[in-house]
């Protein structure tokens, strides 16, 4: 697998563009099977999550091309419900087609999800969701869904999960009647989803609220359809932190404040100066020194992103002064502590809190487990003293377009090596 060597301790300078948002594109490829069409997504990430999604509607049936930033989904070939199983162990997010897959055929089937490397992810407010709908769950080997009683209704969430919250969406469009969902999740990708489905003929509303009540169709719309994905306010949050690690100025062009702002709040008080340039474009003038960032809770958004948990953390690692980040979304992410603590860094994991002293760090060979735990591997290197080895970089690249070409037009003294 490829790895990256970081030399820490270049200021970084420079603009960074920031992609389509990886958690709005993976459920639009879902979605697209409800659309006998061409879907068309612009400004796409070119990031291994996205291909992966689309291999799954090439064996499902449907076919697709990915040409500059611009991802064709062709759907009307789709003709199975049953997930391949080896792609759907890749990736967590193709359970979200089975919601899709039974709006548009009444049945799907998944292999069962193991645990992942950021903790144990399980299915249940899915299945509970559906259920709710009237949709007949048999769970074996496979998990069969079948929806050929299924009927509109009220659906509780126990948690608001992001992913049940869009499967529950798909597979509620063409049910007859309203569907009320209930304690939803409110991420923002949440409503490039409802854009989407009501470009299909959809009648969904409250995406980014609480509730959302779909209004069941008879039809949906099949034919071309274009749709352009708000920008990741994960690899937005991503670039702020790396200022905050390395020290410098950068422009941030595709940085959504209102969406980001518990990340900018923590990051303004502590490490940074923020000044709007125009819309989606700000400068950003970084201390010489961050100072800790204090208590720092992840949880559903509109709180702070687990996706920004690990980068955080490893900034606190670098910071001057005290940091205590719990999660409260994924409480078992912080397998990339041990990899930290390699560098020198002083933190400690009680179950989902980690208590972070910080200090000058120095460069090791380190290994990324998981996504976000990996770019906060990056992080810690860029603002340490000597060479960072991290392995296993192909997690990164899960996520991040380019990380270590953006990092690099930044002044950063990254190279991957490819193996
Ligand atoms: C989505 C995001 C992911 C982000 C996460 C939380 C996408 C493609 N991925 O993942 O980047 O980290 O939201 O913001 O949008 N849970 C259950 N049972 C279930 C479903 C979830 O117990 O049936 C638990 C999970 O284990 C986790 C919590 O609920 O502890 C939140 O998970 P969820 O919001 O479902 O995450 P995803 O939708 O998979």
């Amino acid at each position: 697998m490829d790895r990256f060597v970081i030399n820490g301790g270049k200021k970084l300078f420079g603009r960074v563009n920031i992609c389509g948002a990886k958690n709005s594109v993976l459920p639009l490829i879902a979605a697209s099977v409800l659309n006998e069409g061409v879907t068309r997504i612009r400004n796409c990430p070119k990031i291994r999550d996205v291909y992966i999604m689309a291999k799954i509607i090439e064996r499902l049936g449907g076919k697709y091309t990915f040409s500059g930033d611009t991802l064709d989904l062709y759907t009307e070939g789709v003709s199975t419900w049953v997930l391949p199983e080896d792609l759907t162990g890749e990736i967590r997010a193709s359970v979200f087609i089975t919601g899709a897959l039974i709006s548009r055929f009444g049945y799907a089937e998944t292999a069962k999800p193991g645990g992942c490397n950021i903790g144990n992810r399980p299915l249940d407010i899915h299945i509970n969701a559906l259920k709710s709908l009237n949709v007949t769950v048999s769970e074996g080997e496979t998990i069969a869904f079948s929806g050929a009683n299924a009927k509109s209704g009220k659906v509780v969430l126990r948690f608001p999960s992001v992913g049940a919250t869009e499967n529950v969406m798909m597979a509620a469009v063409r049910l007859n009647g309203t569907t009320t969902i209930e304690n939803c999740a409110e991420e923002p990708e949440i409503i490039d989803l409802q854009n989407y489905l009501n470009l299909l003929g959809a009648k969904v509303v409250g995406a980014g609220t609480r509730t959302i009540i779909v209004e069941g169709v008879n039809k949906l719309y099949r034919g071309e359809i274009e749709f352009t994905p708000r920008s990741d306010r994960i690899e937005a949050g991503t670039f702020l932190l790396c200022g905050a690690c390395a020290g410098g100025e950068i422009e941030i062009n595709g940085l959504n404040i209102e969406e980001s702002l518990s990340l900018c709040k923590i990051i303004r008080r502590n490490a940074c100066k923020i000044y709007r340039k125009d819309d989606k474009m700000y400068t950003v003038k970084y201390y010489p020194r961050a100072k800790g960032f204090g208590r720092v809770i992840a949880e559903p958004y509109p709180g702070f992103p687990t996706d920004l948990q690990p980068q955080l953390t490893a900034a606190a690692c670098l910071a001057e002064g005290l940091t205590v980040t719990e999660d409260r979304v994924f409480p078992s992410r912080f397998s990339y502590a041990e990899e930290l603590a390699k560098m020198g860094a002083d933190l400690r994991v009680l179950e989902n809190v980690c208590v972070v002293s910080g200090k000058r760090l120095s460069g090791a060979t380190v290994s990324a487990g998981d996504l976000r735990g990996g770019a906060a591997l990056c992080l810690a290197a860029l603002g340490a003293e000597g060479k960072t080895t991290i392995l296993n970089v192909s997690h990164i690249d899960r996520g991040y377009e380019g990380f270590e070409v953006k990092l690099k037009s930044l002044g950063a003294d990254i190279q991957r090596i490819v193996t």
